[in-house]
Order: structure tokens, then sequence, then C-alpha cells
């Protein structure tokens, strides 16, 4: 096994992926800021769509959260100067016949939208694509998002407690959990480009409406890891029924995130969104309570001081990826016992 040497960065390791930094309904006629690898910026909806770009003015540093967005771009508050989505300042009303000095410009970021987000890739070019969920924009599905996760955790604690399947019957006793079924059936993990996936037959879970409904024989679970901080987690426990929980986790520093959480389901029980909304955060803080207390508080990068066992081989093979990308070194596998 290969101990950690030279990881680069933090944010130079993932500022070429995409990061959510706010929800489309929280996003309307104001700028909203954002902390994104420890970088602020701000983020607002122009005519054709969002951009972002760093929060402070180029001029004399002022917020531009409190700016408004306008048609030639965003305007500061301050004196009035106008920046387009591309960080250029295109108008200083104090001398309107003047050239714009060069320098007058803010670092911008590519920003997009999609399924109900807002995401900031702080690199001039993203390294990979948003993940693939299909199903949410077909209109075969409700979804609700819960109100945003706001730990003091890093995303990759985040969504190693999302992918710990041992967890369950510990953590979630008394939502959606089962005591009694402790044993982590035999799984495997599968590599995909730009992620992991694993499907695992979990016996006994109460999967729908976060532990609300009957518990169920059998439900099969599948994980969709979309690196570095983005799942998607299936419960089946019925071949005519699924719920699906989506959590991207947003790393505002190496030590915390925010995660972007929601829920979709069948629409012909879009009467139980609150209800869902309700179960979801009584199983999170669950989490939270334990992954906030996790030491190292920072995302491991190998294995060193942990021991592992073959039911803890998701969240494994998810730091080994992590890892990876971090340190740009090939990823060993690391012992179980
Ligand atoms: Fe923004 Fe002066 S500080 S225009």
């Amino acid at each position: 096994m290969s101990t950690v040497s030279s990881p680069r960065p933090y944010r130079e390791a993932f500022e070429s992926f995409w990061h959510p930094v706010a929800f489309s309904h929280e996003l309307k006629e104001r700028p909203l800021p954002f902390q994104l690898l420890g970088t602020d910026g701000v983020v607002w909806r122009t005519g054709s769509g969002v951009a972002a770009t760093q929060r402070y003015c180029a001029h004399r540093g002022a917020d531009l959260c409190h700016g408004q967005p306008s048609a030639e771009g965003l305007r500061c508050g301050f004196h009035g100067w106008t920046y387009g989505g591309d960080g250029r300042c295109v108008k200083v009303p104090s001398q309107p016949n003047a050239p714009i000095p060069g320098k007058a410009r803010l670092a911008s970021y590519a920003c997009a939208e999609r399924y109900g987000l807002v995401w900031v890739c702080l690199a001039s070019q993203p390294a990979a694509p948003l993940p693939e969920w299909p199903e949410l924009e077909d209109g075969s599905l409700a979804t609700v998002p819960l109100p945003r996760l706001d730990w003091d955790v890093s995303a990759g604690r985040m969504l190693e407690i999302v992918l710990d399947v041992a967890h369950l019957s510990w953590v979630h006793d008394g939502t959606f959990g089962n005591p009694e079924q402790q044993e982590v059936p035999a799984y495997d993990v599968e590599r995909r480009p730009g992620g992991l996936r694993a499907q695992i037959q979990y016996p006994a879970l109460s999967p729908s409406i976060g532990g609300m409904a009957p518990r169920v024989d059998r439900t099969t679970l599948t994980y969709d890891v979309t690196l570095p901080f983005t799942v998607r987690l299936a419960f089946k426990p019925t071949l005519f029924y699924t719920h699906t929980v989506y959590a991207a986790a947003s790393p505002v520093s190496e030590e915390k995130m925010q995660c972007f959480y929601f829920a979709s389901y069948h629409p012909r029980i879009r009467n139980f969104g609150d209800m869902f909304v309700k179960s979801e955060l009584a199983i999170l803080e669950q989490d939270r309570r334990i992954a906030e207390g996790q030491r190292p508080k920072a995302h491991p990068l190998d294995f060193a001081g942990e021991v592992h066992v073959r039911a803890d081989r998701l969240p494994i093979e998810y730091r080994r990826a992590v890892a990876a990308l971090r340190l740009g070194q090939p990823m060993d596998a690391p012992d179980t016992e």
C-alpha cells in the first residue's frame, strides 16, 4: 500500500469539476454569494442564463452580492461599474467617455443550470461533464429538494457516509434502518468513466418515505457515484417502485461542505412530498452527528490508521478514486480482513 506524499492543493485538485452552489429556486433577481474550494464568488441571472464571477468588485472591493443584474451585466452598488458574464468591466459611469482600464475585470467561472441546481466550475475548462440523471428531465418523476445542508464536514466524508452500507442498521435505527440486519451482503463495485457503481441486495429495510412505510424483505440499493462529490442512490423495494435520493456535496473548503440533496419518487404520491422532506431530514440528521464527529476532519487520502473489512468496499473504492484525483497516483488496494 502506498502512503500519501505530495497531494495537490485542494482547490487545484477539484477546481476543474462542476460543483453546485445554489438551488435554482434560490437564485431570483438578486445575486447570490457562494464559497467554493475556499474561493468567494457570486452568481446571478443574465438575460440568457446564469453567470458566476469573483465576489468582490475590482474597483474598491465592494461585495457584488449587493449589486444589481442589468441588461449589460452585474452592476456594483458602490459606483456602478458593470461586469459582463465573462468578468470584463463594460461600464464605468464616473467617466463614461474614457477607455475602461484593462485590469478592470473579475475572475469569471463556468456556470450552468441543470436538475434544479446552479453549478460552477472554477477552472477555465471543466474536466468532466455534469452527472447524467436523465430521469430528472423526462417529467416521469416528482422531485423535492431538501433545505440546503450546511455541515461541518468535508465533501469526501459526506459522500463516504452516504456510501457506507454497514452504518444503515446502526445509525438509522428508528428511521429506515433495521437494527437486526447488521450483516452486509457481499457486493461488487464497478469502476465507470468518471465514477463508481454498486448494486446491493439488502434485506429488510424500510426504504419508502424514510421508514414510514412497512419494512420490505429485500431492497435493491443502487449507488451511482459521479466523481468527485455526487451520488445518486436508488432504493427499489418492488418491481414497480423506486425511490431515489441525490446528494451533491459542494466543497466549501477542505473541511466543510454544503450538500444539495433532493429526492425523487413517482408523481402519483406527490402529496407525500412534505413527508419525504421530513423523513429525509431526520435520516440526514442521524448522519450529520456521526460525520461531524469524525477525525481527521479533512477527507483522508490514504488508508493509514484505519482498518477495513470487505463490507466497507464501496467507501474504500470511493476514497481510492478521490485520492487518485488529488494525488495523480495509481490507485492501490487497501488491506481488508
Ligand atoms: Fe464597485 Fe466601486 S467598488 S464600483
